[in-house]
């Protein structure tokens, strides 16, 4: 039986993968940078430290991999889990980085996905826009305490996708090789400003929930305050620029080709998530 190994399979996306695995009947393997609780399921690896790679990758068949955020070099993260999973005669990959990740061979997830090019491994690369659930995350703190979305991004549109929808996308490219050694940028189906999204959360919660476009300088001072390391800090604040000038607002067919359906809505995440932003 294929055994699958999960990296980040506490994390939002990763979480929902490994459940959709389990349920298809696969064998997975949870890695984790905390300690170990059930060794039967899951696996101690560091990303930062590289302990417990090797032993991680032992008998894999299939990975799944990403970067955790807080980090900026996350080439030199990615890159020996690569090496290694080559080394171990790991089947096939699935990378997931971010919409964008490939527009500059320099920057730091593009390095890592050229190297998984580059690797002779079989592998797919799935480049998420902005995820919803960043709504009931991070930024949930500014709509729980003045409903309120406060963000520098003016007026621009995401085509937010939810994070089910990318684990899902992901469970069924380990699950085939029909599309290996191919990259698919994930989108929801619409773009939506600000404005509309706070509408929708609106509706969901009936509550007041609106967005309040901020200067720069005070998403910058609310990040560090918040412990975000200054050049992750950096780094978030380059790529909200981005979503301002307009990079995020692109839709594509990927979910639906791979997954015969629709994006899941904001309207359907809104009410499936109901409880994040209502006190009961
Ligand atoms: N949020 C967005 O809008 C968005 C959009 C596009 C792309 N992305 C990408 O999505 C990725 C994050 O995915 P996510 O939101 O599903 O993750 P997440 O919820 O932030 O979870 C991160 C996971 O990484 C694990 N982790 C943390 N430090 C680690 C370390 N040193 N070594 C190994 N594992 C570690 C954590 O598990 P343990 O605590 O158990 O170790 C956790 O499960 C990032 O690469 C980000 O660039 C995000």
């Amino acid at each position: 039986m294929s055994r699958t190994l999960v990296i980040g399979a506490n994390g939002t996306v990763g979480s929902e993968l490994v459940r959709l695995l389990r349920a298809a009947g696969h064998q997975v393997v949870k890695a984790t940078s905390r300690p170990v609780t059930d060794p039967a399921t899951e696996v101690h690896l560091n990303l930062l430290t590289r302990a417990g790679l090797d032993t991680a990758l032992q008998g894999v068949s299939k990975l799944f991999l990403l970067s955790p955020p807080g980090h900026t070099n996350q080439d030199e993260l990615l890159k020996p889990v690569i090496d290694v999973a080559k080394a171990h005669g790991v089947q096939k990959v699935v990378l997931m980085t971010a919409m964008g990740a490939n527009a500059d061979d320099n920057a730091p997830l593009r390095k890592a996905e050229r190297h998984l090019e580059a690797s002779g491994l079989a592998y797919n690369i799935i480049r998420p826009n902005w995820f919803m659930q960043n709504f009931n995350s991070y930024w949930i703190q500014g709509i729980l305490e003045h409903g309120k979305i406060f963000l520098p991004v003016g007026k621009a549109k995401g085509s937010f996708i939810d994070a089910r929808d990318i684990a899902a996308v992901a469970a069924r490219l380990l699950g085939t090789d029909e599309f290996n050694q191919r990259d698919f940028d994930l989108t929801g189906a619409v773009a939506l400003d600000h404005d509309a999204v706070a509408a929708i959360l609106s509706q969901a919660t009936g509550q007041t929930i609106t967005y309040q476009d901020i200067p720069e300088g005070d998403m910058r001072a609310a990040l560090l305050q918040a412990g975000l390391p200054a050049a992750y800090t950096d780094f978030m604040m380059v790529i909200l620029g981005f979503f301002k000038a307009g990079y995020a607002e692109r839709t594509t067919d990927a979910v639906h080709m791979l997954l015969g359906r629709a994006p899941i809505s904001l309207e359907q995440y809104a009410a499936d998530y109901r409880s994040a932003w209502v006190k009961a």
